[in-house]
């Protein structure tokens, strides 16, 4: 689109809305301004402006004011060119016709129940509606609509949406009138009625676009389409800071070299309930134990077990090898790369799957986790609970909105990173080495610590156990617990409900076939899982002909092939010691 017999100007000042004072070589003219907007932010005086001569002499004012200068960027004013621009776009240019193929036909201005839209299309039987909003408010590279309050604007997104739902398609095509943003979003400040209607009308199915603009004096042309940002603007603003952070922050950890997807799933399923450096010597052991799908297919259980000791959460790793069987039979023993295919694996929930899908193939899917929601709730200083599913959900729509397709993996881990590093849980986030303090809400507000909010879990409930430490000589006595429920399938000391007392120990001893030579009482101990405690005592019983004797099943063993074969959990873990057999990771603690 271009303009002739434009001329330069210094802008001097705006009396009404339809016109403004202009310095145009030497001489103060009146100019017709072509923006029903305010410009406010535009037209100050000093301001470079282009003017556009008549071509009408008779006409009252002779120039009419259509771009101006905001440092080295120019910004068409000019109300009339976006519309024209977008039809002559779509009408001319490979790049329009491919946005709505197959138009047939096109016209302007189409009344639509109560409102004038810009544009009307045929493509075959389809019916399509356009309405073009040209926008000139520009902030750090951060561009918004409308600069003033526009009710009329919020009646064409009613209907628009309207029109959706009865079958017509519908677009909102911003155009902005500059070259060079980041991103568009709707005004927040100005008119949140607008933003609320756009929103709603994108939901809704009305499609949601921005284009940027090359601007000359002389001419104007629609130039590279920019992201629409509907969501919170702070997660899209965080993006380029987080990932900076985090390449240069980042800790060296074993699951961070060589991100396969089998390697980023064991680690990241190992890391759901356990922390990082808890993590580390078992998924080297892992690892080296079972390399690869295959090897975690076909292990026997016990194997799995062993390798679990001590990190609790068992049917984490029975799940891992129903999924690898999956992954066996359905997709030939290849990791699947779609992230509904990971979804639909055993154990793999939407963080696990996004983590895979990010950080083995790159793809834009959010990866949240408690952490990563303690990190956006102060962000967008949210006091919504996120304990609820429903938030969850939400954080994940936002930031699938914003992740970004080059750096996918560096942004998700960049989150994960903030929150073990800095953006700390309780009263204590180290706001000051946050390279993202300068967007966070609660940090503004100064209630960082009181975020984020969660609904207390219910009261664990609390189990007395007596366990029994039964030797003769060498062997010891450890059973394996049932195939279902609470430490499904692993091999523990005998224990029994409640605290038996001395006399009561022997008697149960006596019981199940034993002959008891000494008891000696031990210690207490207490042992949390995610719904029940276990409160301890134990009873050390040497007895004669162990494994004569004894009428409940049980095994016994030498107390070192204990420790070195049978997955015993860390709930064991003071009374396993009176038998020096060490648990999990305290048997590579030298
Ligand atoms: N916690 C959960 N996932 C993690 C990861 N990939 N790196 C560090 N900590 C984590």
């Amino acid at each position: 689109m271009r303009y002739e017999r434009i001329q330069e100007g210094t802008f001097l000042e705006r009396p009404n809305r339809f016109i403004a004072y202009v310095e145009i070589e030497g001489v103060k003219e009146t100019v017709h301004v072509k923006n029903t907007g305010r410009c406010a932010e535009l037209l100050v005086p000093g301001a470079r402006v282009c003017v556009q001569k008549s071509d009408n002499p008779q006409r009252k004012t002779q120039w009419d004011l259509i771009a101006v200068w905001k440092g080295e960027r120019l910004i068409n004013m000019d109300s009339q060119i976006p519309n024209a621009l977008v039809r002559e776009w779509l009408e001319e240019t490979e790049e329009g016709r491919a946005f709505l193929p197959g138009i047939t036909y096109l016209k302007p201005e189409y009344t639509f129940g109560n409102s004038r839209i810009d544009l009307y299309a045929e493509a075959g039987e389809r019916k399509i509606l356009i309405e073009v909003k040209g926008v000139t408010l520009e902030e750090d590279g951060v561009v918004r609509f409308p600069d003033a309050p526009s009710e009329r604007a919020v009646k064409h997104m009613e209907e628009l949406s309207a029109a959706v739902k009865e079958g017509w398609e519908a677009v909102v095509f911003f155009v902005v009138q500059m070259e060079g943003v980041d991103f568009f979003t709707p005004n927040m400040d100005t008119h949140p009625a607008f933003g609320e209607a756009l929103k709603k009308a994108a939901a809704a199915g009305v499609r949601v676009t921005a284009w940027d603009c090359h601007v000359e004096q002389e001419s104007i042309s629609i130039r590279r389409e920019v992201p629409v940002v509907l969501g919170e603007r702070i997660l899209y603003e965080i993006r380029k800071p987080l990932v900076d952070w985090y390449r240069k922050n980042k800790r060296e950890l074993p699951w961070r070299e060589h991100p396969d997807a089998y390697r980023v799933w064991v680690s990241e399923i190992m890391l759901q309930q356990t922390r990082v450096e808890a993590v580390k010597p078992y998924y080297e052991r892992f690892l080296a134990a079972l390399p690869d799908v295959k090897a975690l297919a076909e292990a026997p259980e016990d194997v799995l077990l062993k390798l679990w000791e001590g990190l609790g959460y068992y049917n984490r790793v029975r799940n891992m090898q129903k999924a690898a069987r999956q992954i066996m039979e359905e997709y030939g023993g290849v990791f699947p790369d779609r992230y509904e295919d990971i979804l639909s694996l055993s154990g793999i929930g939407s963080y696990t799957a996004g983590a895979v899908s990010a950080f083995a193939y790159g793809l834009p899917r959010p990866a949240v986790d408690g952490n990563v929601l303690r990190v956006v709730s102060r962000l967008l200083g949210s006091r919504e609970d996120i304990m609820k599913a429903s938030v969850k959900r939400k954080t994940e729509e936002e930031l699938q909105e914003v992740i970004p397709a080059d750096a996918a993996s560096d942004f998700n881990q960049g989150l994960i990173e903030l929150g073990a590093l800095v953006c700390l849980p309780g009263g204590e986030p180290k706001c000051v080495q946050c390279p993202l303090a300068h967007l966070c809400r609660a940090k503004r507000e100064g209630i960082q610590s009181e975020l984020p909010v969660r609904t207390k879990a219910k009261k664990r409930r609390v189990e007395k156990r007596t366990v029994f430490i039964f030797r003769d000589g060498d062997t010891a006595a450890i059973r394996k617990r049932p195939s279902k429920g609470l430490l499904a399938g692993l091999y523990e000391l005998p224990n029994v409900e409640g605290h038996l007392t001395m006399e009561e120990a022997v008697a149960y001893s006596k019981d199940i076939g034993l002959v008891p030579v000494r008891v000696k009482k031990l210690g207490e101990a207490r042992h949390i899982f995610s719904h029940v405690e276990w409160d301890m005592v134990g009873y050390l019983v040497q007895v004669d002909e162990l494994e004569k004797s004894c009428r409940e099943e049980m095994i016994f063993i030498h107390p070192r092939t204990a420790q070195e074969e049978y997955a015993i959990p860390s709930a064991f873990e003071k009374y396993a010691g009176y038998l020096k057999i060490r648990l999990g990771n305290e048997r590579y603690r030298e």
